[in-house]
């Protein structure tokens, strides 16, 4: 799968005019479907005290994660993409899935305000690469746009 691909299907499916649920619900859809090696893909929102469950495919997670906790919490207060290339060795972490090996979590940023995350997970160790960051990265970029 090229990553040119990955963003003309995102672009594709995501629209100012839609429901942000309905982009984000897409948005973990295609990225489960693209990327390899993944079991978890979604969206922890901002509710302006604490990161909620938002859109996303993969088996059932955990509700509430407060600023500070965890992969996702941390990332959250420090506003920068966190790569734990295994998740086992990450003090704080929160296991939702027990096949879960990797994990990147990236801010979502909008108007300097934070809006919540994109957390996903793989089976593999050290999944994600500089490569699979950036075009990660890239995606929640689109992502900013539309919201
Ligand atoms: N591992 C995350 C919790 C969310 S699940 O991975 C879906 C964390 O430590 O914040």
């Amino acid at each position: 799968m090229t990553s040119e691909f990955l963003f003309n299907h995102a672009e594709l499916f995501m629209d100012k005019k839609l429901n942000v649920i309905t982009n984000l619900a897409n948005l973990s859809a295609i990225i489960m479907e693209n990327i390899t090696d993944l079991n978890w893909v979604g969206f922890y929102l901002f509710d302006g005290e604490k990161l909620f469950l938002g859109p996303f495919q993969g088996k059932a997670a955990v509700t509430i994660i407060d600023m500070g906790k965890g992969v996702c919490g941390t990332c959250a207060a420090n506003k920068k993409t966190i790569v734990v290339a295994n998740v086992h060795d990450f003090p704080d972490h929160i296991p939702c899935d027990c096949d879960s090996n990797s994990e990147i979590v990236i801010p979502i940023i909008k108007d300097g305000q934070l809006f919540g995350v994109l957390d996903i997970d793989s089976p593999k160790l050290n999944r994600f690469d500089e490569s699979v960051k950036n075009d990660l990265e890239k995606l929640v970029k689109l992502l900013v746009d539309i919201l």
